[in-house]
């Protein structure tokens, strides 16, 4: 396996950026090893619990992670803790973020300690926790990484309530649109809003990659729209059997969504993972360029490329979606979130088991996830500027604050036995960090109504 491990390190590695010209022609052992590697990756995508294959980014995080032991590291992570107790952020309700200033951005701050055993839920208290995210039925044994709380710089962050959420979405139909992320985010709002009503499970596909349940005291819908990459993308099938090789119309949304949104109040839209594989790039029935291929006369593109063409095609497609403006659809993009696999990536021996948040200095700024979030921002800043009124869009800014949470991942804890030893460093455990987002999506989604009165 150790071509495996090189070709897996370079193929998935964007940080390096570098292209791969003899990648198809190294022969025999190599295609064995592609159709292997290819088989594994579609097991773990397709399941509805897959990993998405994010390269190592984190070596050098690692080199710089010094041997302290956590105590100090939590204490070097918050300067000004005595001043920033988390009690004056524990008592903040939702209906007082406003009287903060309404230009301060949520998204921007750090981590700091909460109390101790805060999380909202627990693998018992909610009823439709995923398997696969149920880190501690799975043997994880560290649970301080619950107790750390957002603080925006300027104002703070409120609790989740889930009677506050439901009043907000009563008689309203919302989707999440993309990935297994996406999945991995609703499963969250569900334990949190199962604390105030139990959901009822009304849809599931024979693959649960579209799913639907309903509350129905405040005759809310939630479902997931299941989307590779929110854009068209077809697998290229060589000799019956699928290639790993996908072809993307770049101009043509994802019908499955697409059609669906008519009937939206809320679309939360997000992507990302699935753009780390060998992509040929189409436009109006042109080859635009690739992603990691080695053909002469095809432009090779990072993957901020055609990620941020798709977040184009989507936004401007809802823009003018005339059929969604009878319920004013209101559009969330929600960034990138990053994936912590260290010293190696899902397939070659990559873990994530740290027990707490990274310091500031630790992260990266340069990592290659701050410039997928770029390019989605830019492409959120666009549509936002050309709105025409009648349909809403707003951010979920995610990656900032995900960055610096390599502690939230499943790592080995996901409960997978037929893939023992493979860590999942890309989805979040539940409960988790990723809880924060429902705390972020609350904050905007009363942002809007305060706008709408
Ligand atoms: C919840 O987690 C505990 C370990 O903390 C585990 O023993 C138990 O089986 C889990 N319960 C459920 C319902 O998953
Ligand atoms: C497809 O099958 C044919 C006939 O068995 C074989 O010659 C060819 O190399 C195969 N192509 C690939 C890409 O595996
Ligand atoms: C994390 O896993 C690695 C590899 O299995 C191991 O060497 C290291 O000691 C582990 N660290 C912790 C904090 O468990």
């Amino acid at each position: 396996m150790k071509s495996s491990k090189s070709f897996h390190d370079k193929f998935h590695n964007y940080a390096q950026r570098e292209t791969y010209p003899n990648l198809l022609i190294k022969g025999l052992p190599f295609i064995v090893t592609l159709l292997i590697i290819t088989i594994l990756s579609f097991f773990f995508l397709y399941s509805p619990n897959p990993l998405s294959i994010v390269p190592n980014q984190d070596l050098e995080i690692i080199q710089k992670h010094s041997q302290k032991d956590e105590f100090d590291h939590a204490k070097t992570f918050v300067p000004n803790q005595e001043h920033d107790t988390i009690e004056e952020h524990q008592h903040v309700s939702p209906s007082e973020l406003h009287k903060e200033k309404k230009t301060c951005d949520i998204f921007k701050g750090h981590w700091i300690r909460g109390i101790r055993g805060s999380s909202y839920y627990t693998n018992s208290s909610c009823p439709t926790i995923p398997d696969s995210k149920n880190c501690f039925k799975h043997g994880r044994m560290d649970s301080d990484f619950l107790n750390w709380k957002w603080k925006p710089e300027n104002c703070e962050l409120p609790m989740f309530d889930p009677k506050f959420f439901l009043n907000i979405v009563r008689g309203k139909k919302m989707a999440f649109i993309g990935d297994s992320v996406a999945r991995n985010h609703m499963d969250s709002l569900l334990c949190l809003l199962s604390q105030e009503e139990t959901p009822i499970d009304i849809h599931k596909d024979s693959e649960d990659k579209f799913r639907t349940y309903y509350f129905p005291k405040h005759d809310f819908t939630l479902m997931i729209l299941w989307s590779r990459f929110l854009i068209e993308g077809e697998e290229r099938i060589v000799n019956g059997t699928g290639s790993g090789i996908f072809d993307l119309q770049m101009d043509k949304v994802d019908e499955d969504w697409a059609k669906v949104i008519p009937e939206l109040d809320y679309a939360i839209i997000s992507g990302g993972h699935w753009f780390f594989r060998l992509m040929f790039l189409h436009e109006g029935g042109k080859l635009l360029g690739c992603i990691y291929c080695s053909e002469k006369n095809v432009k090779n593109y990072d993957i901020d490329f055609p990620l941020g063409l798709a977040f184009k095609t989507s936004l401007k497609y809802i823009n003018n979606c005339k059929d969604c403006r009878k319920r004013k659809l209101f559009t969330i993009i929600r960034t990138f979130a990053p994936a912590h696999f260290e010293n190696g990536i899902w397939n070659t021996g990559g873990y994530c088991n740290r027990t707490g948040p990274m310091n500031e200095e630790e992260v990266d700024l340069n990592r290659f996830e701050l410039k997928l979030r770029n390019v989605q921002m830019e492409e959120f800043k666009e549509v936002k500027n050309n709105n025409k009124g009648n349909t809403r869009f707003e951010i979920l800014d995610v990656t900032n604050a995900m960055v610096m949470r390599p502690d939230g991942h499943p790592g080995e804890h996901w409960g997978n036995k037929w893939m023992k030893g493979y860590n999942d460093c890309t989805h979040w455990c539940l409960p988790g960090v990723i809880d924060v987002w429902n705390e972020f999506f609350l904050a905007v989604l009363q942002r809007e109504n305060d706008k709408q009165r």
